[in-house]
C-alpha cells in the first residue's frame, strides 16, 4: 500500500478540515494509506507523522481551522531542518505529500522537492486569495460571508448615526478580501495596497452626496495599508463625520465553511490525490474560469497574484474616484 500524507501550512483556512475528510476517505477508496502530519513543516520536522483513520474525520465537515494544526514554521527555511523532514518522511516510507497553504509554503515545498525528490501536490488554502495562478484559494469564500455578515451588521448601527464607520480587513499585502468586500456590501470607500489613492476626488464627490442626504460612510480598507486610524481622522477632519474603526481581526479566519467552501475542498483533495497517484511530482492544483488544472510549481511561485482586472475596474469609483 503506497502511503500518502497530507499537512497544513501557514494561516488557517476554513476548508481545511473538509478537504482533510476527503483526503482519508479518498485515500482509503484508492488503496493508499492516509497520514497526517502534525502542525505543518514544524510536525515534519519534529516526526509528528501518525496514520489517518476513517474515526479521525468524523465531524469536522463543518469545523474551521485544521483539525491536523498549522504553523509557520521558521526552521523549515534551513536546510538542515529540512533534512531531518525528508530523512522522516522517508523512514516512515512515506512517497508522496499533499500540502494545503499559501505562498509562502508553496515557495518552502518547491525548495524541499528540489532537494529530496519527495512527490507534493499543493491545495492553495489561504483567506488572504493571493496565490498567483489560481483565482481561488480556499477559505476565501467563508472569510468574505464573515466580512459581509460583520459588515451589514456595522451598517445598522451606522445608518443609525451620522457617522463614518472604517472596517479593517485582513489579507497581507493584498487587496482581494477588500475589493470584494466593499463591492457586495455597498460600501463607500475601498482602499487597497495595489491601487494608489485620490482623497480629495473622494472628498469631492462624498460632499455633494452629503448635499443630497448622504448620512453615514462604509470604508473597508485592506490591512496591508495600516492606515485605517489615519483615514477614520481624515473623515472627521475633511468630511465632518464622526468616525469609529472596526478592525475584523481573526475572526475572519474562523467559522462553518460554505458550501462553496466544502465543495472546493473535495474537489481539490481529489485532483490531488489523483494527480499524485497518476505521477505528477510538483503540481499545485488550480481553479480558473470555473474549471481545475495543474501548474508547475515554479510557474505559481514566479510571480506575484495580481487581482483581476474586471473586479479592479467594478470597483474603480470605491477606490479613488
Ligand atoms: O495569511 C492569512 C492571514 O490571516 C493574513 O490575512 C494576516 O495578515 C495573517 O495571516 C495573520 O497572521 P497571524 O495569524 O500569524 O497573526
Amino acid at each position: 500500500m503506497d502511503k500518502i500524507a497530507i499537512l497544513c501550512s501557514g494561516g488557517d483556512s476554513c476548508g481545511m478540515n473538509p478537504a482533510i475528510k476527503r483526503f482519508v476517505e479518498y485515500s482509503f477508496s484508492k488503496n493508499l494509506q492516509p497520514y497526517f502530519v502534525y502542525g505543518g513543516y514544524e510536525g515534519l520536522i519534529d516526526n509528528k507523522i501518525q496514520e489517518a483513520t476513517y474515526a479521525d474525520v468524523t465531524g469536522i465537515i463543518h469545523r474551521g481551522g485544521t483539525k491536523i494544526y498549522s504553523s509557520r514554521s521558521k526552521r523549515f527555511k534551513e536546510k538542515k531542518y529540512r533534512d531531518i523532514a525528508a530523512k522522516n518522511l522517508k523512514n516512515l516510507g512515506i512517497t508522496k505529500l499533499v500540502v494545503l497553504g499559501g505562498d509562502g509554503s508553496f515557495r518552502g515545498i518547491d525548495i524541499f522537492f528540489q532537494e529530496h525528490k519527495i512527490s507534493f501536490c499543493g491545495i492553495p488554502a489561504t483567506i488572504d486569495n493571493d496565490i498567483n495562478g489560481t483565482q481561488y484559494c480556499l477559505g476565501v469564500d467563508t472569510a468574505l460571508n464573515v466580512i459581509k455578515v460583520a459588515t451589514d451588521n456595522i451598517r445598522d448601527t451606522a445608518a443609525s448615526f451620522k457617522r463614518a464607520f472604517v472596517i479593517e480587513v485582513m489579507g497581507k499585502g493584498c487587496g482581494y478580501l477588500a475589493l470584494v468586500s466593499a463591492l457586495t456590501s455597498g460600501a463607500e470607500m475601498c482602499l487597497i495596497p495595489e491601487i494608489p489613492y485620490d482623497l480629495e476626488a473622494l472628498k469631492k464627490r462624498y460632499l455633494k452626496e452629503i448635499d443630497q442626504g448622504r448620512n453615514y460612510f462604509i470604508a473597508i480598507v485592506a490591512e496591508g495599508l495600516d492606515n485605517a486610524k489615519e483615514i477614520a481622522l481624515w473623515f472627521e477632519k475633511e468630511i465632518g463625520f464622526e468616525s469609529r474603526v472596526t478592525t475584523l481581526g481573526h475572526i475572519q479566519r474562523g467559522g462553518n465553511p460554505t458550501v462553496r467552501e466544502r465543495l472546493m475542498a473535495y474537489q481539490f483533495a481529489t485532483y490531488a490525490i489523483d494527480a499524485l497517484s497518476e505521477g505528477k511530482t510538483n503540481a499545485v492544483i488550480c481553479y480558473n474560469n470555473g474549471a481545475f488544472d495543474f501548474k508547475n510549481i515554479d510557474e505559481v511561485n514566479a510571480k506575484k497574484y495580481e487581482i483581476d482586472e474586471n473586479l479592479l475596474e467594478l470597483g474603480k469609483c470605491l477606490l479613488n474616484k
